[in-house]
């Protein structure tokens, strides 16, 4: 889903997850795997305050094995629980339940030892636009992908989806902005096709990606493109994609913007290979 964030949306969208928060023992945060701390919502921290977490990484089936690694340990020596997963893969969504039966495990034994009767733990889903929620509740509850409440004429309301005996997840998930503030992490977000395309000009993205490439994974662009690492003349390499891969206009002329959709479609798709666009490595350099 794609969603224009303005003051009163970001207002809206925090009343609305502040509100189910109450109903919940702790929150799963999804984020992107090729990305996961671009893909945070700025204020995560402050709203879920002090509810237990642990995080998703989506979409691992397109991001670098190896980085995806390095996240899990980095999320590992922060104390919070962590999975990677691939929507598709059922030992994945196992790994997820698994994790979320622990952390809430956690919660009930409390209580028990307070005197109060054992109930299933609950949780909800939380994270920006596209990262992957409905598709998540979605596999978790084994139902086909029907987002939940679009169907005309039934009410949304608000369900649990029992998931195991002692598991349920709320039925709506808490949808949050991403960051704005940094441009870096705009490139990024709109390189995954997290954010709208129109917000920074298709070509624009293409030459952050082309450059990234060059930087990380100068064989997959070679491999893919015929471009080497040190070529830096844009124009250039624009062109040679365009020849490569068939993007012309009627004259023959390479056209830029089927360049620029074809290389988005190809990195969103995994074509070009698995591609992770931020490391742990990465983010203490930039901190
Ligand atoms: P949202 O509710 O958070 O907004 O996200 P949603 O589930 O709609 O998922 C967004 C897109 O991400 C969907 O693609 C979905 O299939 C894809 N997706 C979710 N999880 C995974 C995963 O683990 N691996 C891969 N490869 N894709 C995943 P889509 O329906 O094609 O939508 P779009 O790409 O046109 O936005």
């Amino acid at each position: 889903m794609q969603v224009q964030w303005f003051p009163g949306h970001m207002a809206k969208a925090r009343r609305e997850v502040e509100g189910n928060l109450k109903l919940v023992d702790f929150v799963i945060e999804l984020l992107d795997a090729r990305a996961p701390l671009s893909s945070e919502n700025p204020m995560l921290h402050q709203i879920v305050q002090n509810k237990d977490k642990m995080v998703v990484l989506m979409k691992r089936d397109l991001a670098d094995p190896n980085v995806t690694a390095a996240w899990l340990t980095y999320y590992k020596e922060r104390n919070i629980p962590a999975v990677a997963v691939d929507a598709s893969n059922r030992d994945d969504m196992k790994q997820v339940v698994q994790l979320a039966k622990q952390l809430g495990k956690k919660k009930i034994d409390q209580l028990v030892a307070k005197g109060m009767k054992a109930r299933p733990h609950r949780a909800m889903i939380l994270g920006i636009p596209n990262v992957g929620k409905s598709t998540l509740i979605n596999r978790l509850a084994n139902r086909k992908a029907a987002k939940t409440g679009d169907r005309p004429g039934i009410t949304k309301q608000q369900l649990w989806i029992k998931i195991k005996k002692d598991f349920e997840l709320l039925d709506t998930p808490g949808i949050l902005w991403p960051k704005f503030e940094d441009q870096v992490v705009g490139y990024r977000l709109a390189s995954i096709g997290t954010i709208k395309d129109q917000v920074i000009s298709l070509q624009d993205i293409v030459v952050f990606v082309i450059k990234f490439l060059q930087r990380k994974y100068p064989d997959l662009l070679l491999e893919r493109y015929g471009v080497e690492a040190d070529l830096d003349d844009m124009v250039e390499i624009f062109e040679r994609i365009g020849k490569k891969r068939g993007a012309l206009e009627s004259g023959g002329e390479v056209d830029f913007d089927k360049v620029s959709e074809l290389v988005l479609r190809d990195l969103r798709s995994g074509r070009i290979g698995r591609i992770s666009l931020e490391d742990p490595d990465d983010v203490s350099m930039e901190e």
